[in-house]
């Protein structure tokens, strides 16, 4: 099975005063959340399509599915306090529904990640279908600089710095098994899913991302995103 993993969980607590978590709010006609399942339904190769709500959101999340969405495939469970216990949740539910197979993949997206591409989706499926984990990035614009307080420990050559995004797509059994691996300390404080098979010694391989599939986090990003949508209206 092909599966899509939409995560929707989180508060946003970086987006400030707002009435409620940031995939829920609109972006020209619509709220972000939906432009992003939008995207992931136009791939026939998923045989269904997972959104990952707060669960004091699910049934909102759910009239807003009835409300714009005709798509079948797509179905919504809550999920967790951390980004990979709304992961972990959402595939335990998509192996309890679907059945476990060795070839099972999972197509991991942020929901508001609401610019990724067709070719993005695409090329993650192509590439966890021969590899067990997957990576979008971008190469780093700016230097990337490592510090402790207020000192720089370290800067790393450029050239081989990139910028990780979303999708990230991974071999079901191959990330369940890496998560088994790692300590409670560890699962924590984790907020990279590819970095769950690093630390279980699994290859992650790199598809190529864009720079407008940015992830939307403050005000600031809401502002640029919405000037972006209205452009192309
Ligand atoms: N996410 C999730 N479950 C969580 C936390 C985050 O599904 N417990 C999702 C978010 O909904 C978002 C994506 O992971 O689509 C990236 O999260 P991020 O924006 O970094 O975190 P938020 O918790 O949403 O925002 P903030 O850090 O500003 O509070």
């Amino acid at each position: 099975m092909i599966y899509a993993q939409i995560l929707a969980g989180g508060k946003g607590t970086r987006m400030g005063n707002v009435p409620m978590p940031k995939q829920f709010l609109a972006l020209a006609d619509k709220p972000i959340l939906i432009h992003t399942i939008e995207k992931f339904c136009l791939e026939p190769r998923f045989d269904a399509i997972l959104v990952v709500c707060p669960a004091d959101w699910l049934s909102h999340t759910q009239d807003l599915i009835t409300k714009y969405v005709t798509d079948s495939r797509v179905k919504v469970v809550a999920g967790g306090s951390e980004r990979n216990a709304t992961l972990m949740k959402g595939i335990r539910y998509l192996q309890e529904t679907f059945g476990r197979h060795a070839d099972d993949v999972v197509v991991t997206h942020d929901a508001v990640r609401p610019f990724v591409t067709q070719r993005i989706i695409s090329e993650n499926i192509d590439a966890v279908l021969q590899h067990p984990a997957v990576d979008t990035v971008v190469p780093a614009i700016d230097t990337i600089v490592q510090g402790e307080a207020d000192a720089i420990s370290a800067i790393p050559v450029r050239s081989s710095m990139y910028q990780g995004q979303t999708p990230q797509s991974f071999n079901v059994k191959a990330l369940v098994d890496a998560y088994a691996t790692l300590t409670d300390e560890q699962k924590a404080s984790l907020s990279d899913s590819c970095k769950i098979c690093l630390l279980a010694g699994q290859p992650v391989t790199m598809v190529r991302g864009e720079n407008l599939n940015f992830k939307i986090t403050t005000p600031y990003d809401l502002r640029v995103a919405s000037a972006l949508i209205e452009k192309r209206a």
